[in-house]
C-alpha cells in the first residue's frame, strides 16, 4: 500500500520520482536497443543537439522549497481541522487556496493515475440525463470532461464552474443529484457531514461515487459499516489501484434509523518533515 509521502510527498526543489508506473494516457515506453559487445553506443543525435536543461536558480530552489512548505501546511490544515475552520482560514488568506492548489497539481502529475480520470471514465459510461455533485471539485476538471450537467463546489470558487460553499452545508435542494462525487475530497475532522449532506441531495437509490487515498482506511470494515448506517449500501470496490480506492454507493431509499451514527476516522494524508 502507497503511504501519504508516496502521493503528497516532499517539497518540489527535486526532480520529481519516475511514477512507478506509466499514467493510461501515458505512451508506451520505447523499447530498449541492445549495446554489441565491443561497439562504443552511437551517440544519440537528439540527446548531443539538446541544450542542457537549465539549472535552478539559488532564488528558484528556494522559492520553490517555500511553497513546498506552504502546501504542506495548508494540506495538513484541510485534513486535520473542521470545515468551518477551513472556511474562516480561506476567508483570512484568500491566497492560501491558489498556493494548496498549485501545490496538489504538481503532485497530482506525479501519480501513475489519477482518480479523477478514473471518476470521469466512469461518469463517461453514465446517462447524460444524470444530475451530479462534484463535491470538492479543486477546478471543476469534472465538470469539464464529461457532458452531464455538475454542480462544483468548492471552498474557494477558483473558476466561474464552481460554487464556493462548505461541503458540510450544499445549496441544493433535497433529492436533486442523481450522483455525488467525493474525489480525495472526504477531508476535514468532521467529514461525516458532508455524507449525511450528500445523502440529502441525493435521489432516493441515486449513487455516491467516492475516490480515496488507500492508506487512509485504518480500518475498512468498521469505516463500511459506518456508511451503511449512513444509509449507503455498497455497489461496488475498485482496489485495482495500489494507491486508491473507489467505491460505488447507493442511497438506499428507506432513511437510516435515528440511532446516532459513530464516527469512523480517516487517516490524515500529512507528510513526514525531511
Ligand atoms: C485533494 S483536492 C481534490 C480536488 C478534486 N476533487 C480532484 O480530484 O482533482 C480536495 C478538494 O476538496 C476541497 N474541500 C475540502 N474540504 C471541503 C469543504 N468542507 N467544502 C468544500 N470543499 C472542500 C478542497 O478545498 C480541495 O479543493
Amino acid at each position: 500500500m502507497a503511504d501519504f509521502t508516496a502521493l503528497f510527498g516532499a517539497p518540489s526543489a527535486r526532480p520529481p520520482p519516475r511514477p512507478s508506473a506509466p499514467p493510461p494516457e501515458a505512451a508506451p515506453p520505447s523499447k530498449k536497443r541492445k549495446r554489441q559487445k565491443g561497439k562504443k553506443p552511437a551517440a544519440e543525435p537528439s540527446a548531443a543537439a539538446a541544450p542542457a536543461p537549465a539549472k535552478k536558480s539559488a532564488g528558484d530552489a528556494a522559492r520553490a522549497q517555500l511553497a513546498g512548505a506552504r502546501f504542506r501546511h495548508i494540506n495538513e490544515l484541510l485534513y486535520t481541522q473542521g470545515s468551518a475552520d477551513s472556511v474562516a482560514l480561506f476567508e483570512r488568506e484568500p491566497g492560501f487556496f491558489d498556493a494548496y492548489h498549485e501545490g496538489f497539481r504538481l503532485q497530482a502529475a506525479r501519480w501513475p493515475v489519477n482518480p479523477v480520470h478514473l471518476v470521469t471514465r466512469w461518469l463517461r459510461a453514465q446517462p447524460e440525463t444524470w444530475v451530479v455533485g462534484d463535491l470538492g471539485c479543486g477546478d471543476a476538471e469534472l465538470a469539464r470532461s464529461v457532458p452531464h450537467r455538475v454542480h462544483s463546489f468548492d471552498l474557494v470558487a477558483n473558476n466561474e464552474r464552481v460554487t464556493a460553499c462548505d461541503i458540510a452545508r450544499l445549496p441544493l435542494a433535497d433529492r436533486s443529484l442523481d450522483v455525488a462525487v467525493f474525489c480525495l475530497a472526504l477531508m476535514g475532522s468532521n467529514y461525516v457531514d458532508f455524507l449525511r449532506e450528500a445523502r440529502r441531495v441525493l435521489k432516493p437509490r441515486a449513487l455516491l461515487k467516492i475516490a480515496e487515498v488507500s492508506s487512509r482506511f485504518a480500518n475498512l470494515p468498521a469505516w463500511l459499516a459506518m456508511l451503511d448506517g449512513l444509509g449507503f449500501e455498497l455497489l461496488d470496490r475498485d482496489g485495482s489501484n495500489s494507491h486508491f480506492l473507489l467505491f460505488t454507493f447507493r442511497k438506499r431509499a428507506a432513511a437510516p434509523p435515528p440511532s446516532p451514527v459513530a464516527a469512523v476516522p480517516l487517516k490524515p494524508c500529512i507528510y513526514k518533515r525531511r
